[in-house]
């Protein structure tokens, strides 16, 4: 299994460290394929990612991802997006599931949901023009990209309590009536229960009744607006990781962003990052050894071995050396 292992800027180079100190735990067979891509390698070389390094992502099985800080050039084509694209990574999927003892701005920890993002079109088509007086952005949504998300959201959501939600703005936006229609369409084939809801009536009801969901499908930018939402009903940006997954390929990245604020002071949090790990092993089937990772964060949690973002006074690199010392441990159990 090769791994691309991808820091990014700021506190990616600080998370990624102590996820990987977590994944050698494990002593599985994987070739690590160290990539430096992002802001940083821009203003040193002009380029932050070369089309060599794509055909070298290509050749790997797997990333996993830090955090890349957006180049300011109005040129500059996001390397993340990019990677999507090239890669076809289609579903873009992010658990909001509480952590022991953490309880977000709602105080609440009764839910458990995903939410799986439509990864490759919506308002991320990149067709678009710029203009002094006129600027548009063109939202696109096709049958073959708005099955293949439902599909794969209906198989999870078997996998767990058979329901979903899709979220939509077909009131207005008419191009997601397409996708509000394929979406019933393959709930139904699947036998899954299922409802929709209008985006801005979810974001509130996310925030009043997160217990009600389970699993959430939804175009492409409202999917990035309400995980980042839902980041706040777990408690921290620092604990939502995601997997964008493709037919052949995965590729896992924190929810959170580069924080250049916070970089270099060793103060992130690298649970999100560690989560990523788990998202991973559960990805190659590698089920037993992703939950020893519940087990460590659980104990990190209760042992207040937590970061400045959940009130601790811990380094990154600590929590990530006490995450591997767990797992380290109940490995030899
Ligand atoms: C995310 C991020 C990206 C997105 C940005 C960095 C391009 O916000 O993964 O949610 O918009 O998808
Ligand atoms: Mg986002």
């Amino acid at each position: 299994m090769k791994l691309a292992v991808i820091e990014g800027d700021g506190i990616g180079r600080e998370v990624v460290p102590a996820a990987v100190e977590v994944l050698d735990v494990f002593g599985l067979e994987f070739e690590k394929v160290p990539l430096e891509l992002g802001y940083a390698r821009w203003e040193r070389t002009g380029t932050a990612m070369s089309d060599e390094d794509i055909e070298t992502i290509k050749g790997c099985d797997a990333v996993l991802f830090g955090a890349i800080t957006t180049v300011p050039d109005p040129n500059y084509k996001s390397v993340l997006l990019t990677i999507r694209k090239e890669l076809d990574l289609y579903a873009n999927v992010r658990p909001v599931k509480p952590l022991p003892g953490i309880m977000g701005v709602t105080g609440r920890n009764d839910f458990d949901f995903v939410i799986v993002r439509e990864n490759t079109e919506g308002l991320y088509s990149g067709i678009e023009e710029i203009g002094q007086d006129l600027s548009w952005t063109k939202r696109v949504v096709t049958r073959k990209g708005s099955e293949r998300i439902a599909e794969y959201a209906c198989k999870l959501a078997k996998q767990r309590k058979n329901k979903l939600t899709i979220v939509h703005k077909s009131n207005v936006l008419k191009s997601d009536k397409l996708f509000l229609d394929v979406c019933r369409q393959v709930a139904s084939a699947h036998g899954v229960e299922y409802s929709d809801m209008l985006v801005d009536s979810m974001a509130y009801s996310l925030m009043m009744h997160p217990e009600r969901y389970d699993v959430v499908v939804t175009t492409n930018l409202f999917g990035d607006i309400l995980s980042d939402m839902c980041a706040a009903l777990v408690g921290s940006l620092g604990l939502v990781p995601s997997a964008n997954i493709g037919e052949n390929y995965a590729f896992f990245e924190p929810v959170h962003g580069s924080a250049p604020d916070i970089a270099g002071k060793g103060i992130s949090n690298p649970l999100a990052a560690i989560l990523c790990v788990k998202m991973l092993l559960e990805w190659m089937g590698k089920v037993k050894e992703a939950s020893l990772i519940d087990g460590a964060i659980s104990h990190v949690l209760e042992n207040k071995l937590i970061t400045p973002d959940l009130g601790g006074t811990v380094s990154t690199a600590e929590v990530g050396h006490a995450v591997a010392e767990y797992v380290k441990n109940a490995l030899k159990t």
